[in-house]
């Protein structure tokens, strides 16, 4: 399937970045004009937190400069993603309309300073940035550089302003309709919670308000997503009357916790995320290498089409604790590994490292030295000539066997809840467990949300699919009985969309589905394991067990140990035409990979080249090309049973063995006959 390009005005891998001019001077300029082209630049994202340098007094614009850079790319032939610039107010405003400025969970309001600092209700700040997005829309429809929207940048977190109190409110009685409804939703006759006045109800509040409604926290979750989405359309539908040809974006975050991402996605023209993998532990771990790939298949399931990495850095980033540079090759294949999995291009934060503020000791393309043969801007050329050199993957999607469920309604129901292990809820950690096994197997994935439509995938893994609503048990009960394979586990089908618990043992449609029914569940204390006997071998459960009670389904595997020894930790149960497995027990990675690669082999899912691969070395196909991509500091060797590969860029196969060096990558044009291509 292929996809036209993901912007005006350019077809091919867009290769580029954040640039600040407004930061600079003419003659900086001059030296950016000459140096881009050196960087294989055929993009710059412009403007993102320019408000003051647009707009310095009220309602006084000043384009100049804009105008400038703007014409330099089109006479350049590089496209502008131009952003709105309002994640940022300028001093003026906030000094003169405070109720702009953000409230924070204290209560206090924000004094004006850094950035994502407003307010998501504000009237005010509703108008300012329509009004900046419809000024900047006229001024620039029609220019030839002009290929892409950029909304604002990274919305996130939470106002707890009387503006916004008042907003959830307003968005509690659109929900409920009713007084009796909210409280019948919420259990509220506990603790004499009951609500009796639209005016009683508050802001959920960890530090000085309620936090013991479990239904009420999960709303206030839904609203501030709800309420970044209203502002991105506040925007975007200016940009939208003015320019209707031009796409629009924002750059997400991957799994950022308070933004419902699929929820904005129907508003998006393109995905687009940014990426900074490594500030969870080391570069050099596998785990920075996968949660990215991860994110990628997720951002790329908000369009199922091609998304746009906007930023990642071309060094260090800047807010690690430990700042280590990027060790050589690691560039090019965090690049290629986001093209691998669906990117139609790679951009950087930033273009050149500022002298001064938070960020100017932050990676750019530019360092401070601002030479052309630095050791970083000279493997982001190299990138650039390797997008180059793939151009024609561009707009090529490629639809996978597997489905796995990350979803952000799950999260903030298994947050809201108090049970049952408190610190180890672990959702998004679980879910990459399960996907583990398949970047390790080289088996693509597509990672969706319980509201799309998984009903052609083969394979459906929904780890702690906690909350499920009426709807979603009907869907899942029609994907199994139509020839689906679901995997769902221990914490599944627990509590309704309100966080209202179903009795007896579970709704009784996904009782029939799983054929068992929930009897209670243990959490382990870090010290205690549990003992999981399956296919004849003895694996470790952490954490949670769940107990449960066969009705119809197999008992696949038991545990081996505590007063449970005996009882079923993993089952199945044949559905319709499909089957629906269940896994009780926290386990451990080994049990994963046993239990998930023995499922795909069993139905015919298979990895897309079939050879051998080390760990941490992954194997994705993409349209015509096979990517591999060696995550690991050390040198590799990859078999495979077929030679008949070329490489386009990196290491080339001598018989059956490719050497990958520390990080390295290749990418070849597979021979079709050969390779067993997942669909
Ligand atoms: C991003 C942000 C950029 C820059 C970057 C630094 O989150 O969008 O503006 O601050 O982080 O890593
Ligand atoms: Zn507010």
């Amino acid at each position: 399937m292929t996809h036209p390009s993901l912007c005006k005005n350019f077809s091919g891998l867009l290769h580029g970045g954040d640039y600040n001019p407004e930061q600079w001077t003419p003659e900086i300029w001059a030296d950016d004009d000459v140096l881009m082209p050196e960087a294989r630049f055929s993009a710059v994202t412009l403007g993102v937190f320019s408000w003051v340098s647009l707009e310095p007094e009220e309602g006084q614009y000043t384009f100049d400069w804009l105008d400038n850079r703007m014409d330099a790319q089109a006479k350049a032939g590089r496209i502008a993603i131009l952003a709105t610039p309002s994640a940022a107010m300028p001093a003026w405003m906030s000094k003169k309309y405070p109720e702009i400025l953000r409230t924070w969970d204290d209560g206090v309001r924000h004094a004006h300073g850094r950035r994502v600092n407003y307010c998501w209700s504000s009237p005010v700040y509703k108008e300012k940035t329509a009004t900046m997005a419809r000024v900047l829309a006229e001024r620039y429809k029609g220019h030839s550089a002009l290929g892409m929207w950029h909304v604002s940048n990274e919305l996130g977190g939470t106002c707890y302003c009387k503006l916004c109190q008042e907003a959830f409110r307003e968005w509690l009685f659109d929900r409920y309709g009713s007084l009796h409804a909210l409280n019948e939703a919420y259990w509220t006759a506990f603790w004499s919670h009951t609500f009796t006045d639209w005016e009683q109800l508050e802001i959920p509040n960890p530090i000085h308000g309620e936090t013991s409604i479990n239904g009420l926290t999960m709303d206030f979750r839904r609203f501030v997503s709800d309420q970044m989405v209203r502002f991105y359309r506040n925007e975007a539908d200016q940009l939208r009357a003015v320019t209707p040809d031009i796409p629009i974006t924002t750059n997400l975050m991957g799994t950022y916790p308070e933004l419902d991402s699929r929820k904005i996605a129907p508003y998006l023209d393109v995905a687009s995320w940014d990426s900074y993998p490594f500030f969870a532990g080391k570069p050099t771990e596998l785990h920075s290498w996968r949660s990215a790939s991860f994110c990628h298949d997720l951002t790329r399931g908000f369009k199922n089409k091609p998304f746009l990495l906007m930023e990642c850095s071309p060094s260090s980033s800047n807010w690690y604790p430990v700042m280590g540079l990027k060790r050589p090759n690691m560039h090019i294949l965090e690049g290629l590994q986001a093209i691998a999995h669906g990117a139609d291009g790679v951009q950087y934060f930033q273009w050149r490292m500022g002298r001064g503020s938070s960020e100017q000791f932050h990676g750019a393309v530019v360092a401070h030295n601002q030479s052309a043969d630095a050791r970083v801007f000279k493997e982001v050329a190299s990138l650039g000539n390797a997008l180059q050199e793939l151009e024609s993957v561009a707009g090529t999607y490629t639809k996978s066997d597997v489905a796995i469920i990350y979803d952000w309604e799950q999260n903030w129901a298994i947050e809201s809840v108090h049970a049952p292990r408190i610190d180890k809820r672990n959702y998004s950690l679980t879910v990459m467990d399960h996907y583990n096994v398949f970047w390790n197997a080289g088996i693509s994935t597509d990672i969706l949300g319980l509201s799309d439509d998984f009903s052609a995938y083969k394979l459906l893994v929904a780890p702690m699919a906690f909350m499920l609503d009426s709807a979603t048990i009907d869907k899942l009960v029609a994907y199994v009985k139509n020839g689906g394979i679901l995997v769902t586990s221990y914490w599944s089908g627990i509590v309704n969309e309100s966080l209202l618990a179903y009795t007896g043992g579970g709704d009784p449609r996904w009782q029939d589905l799983l054929g068992l029914w929930n009897e209670e569940i243990d959490a382990l204390y870090d010290d205690v394991k549990v003992d999981v006997l399956f296919n004849g071998r003895t694996f470790q459960a952490r954490d949670l067990c769940e107990l449960v009670v066969p009705k119809e389904c197999e008992v696949l595997a038991e545990y081996g140990s505590e007063f449970y020894a005996g009882r079923p930790a993993v089952t199945r149960n044949l559905y319709g035409s499909g089957t629906a497995y269940y896994v009780a027990s926290r386990n451990e990675e080994a049990f994963n990979r046993e239990f998930l690669l023995g499922i795909c082999m069993q139905h015919g899912i298979e990895p897309c080249v079939d050879g051998e691969w080390p760990e941490g070395v992954t194997v994705r196909q993409r349209g015509d090309y096979v990517f591999v991509l060696n995550c690991t500091p050390v040198e590799v060797e990859v078999r495979v049973t077929d030679s008949e590969f070329t490489s386009l860029v990196g290491p080339d196969f001598v018989g059956h063995v490719l050497k990958l060096p520390p990080f390295g990558t290749s990418v070849f044009q597979h021979a079709p006959s050969r390779v067993t291509v997942s669909i």
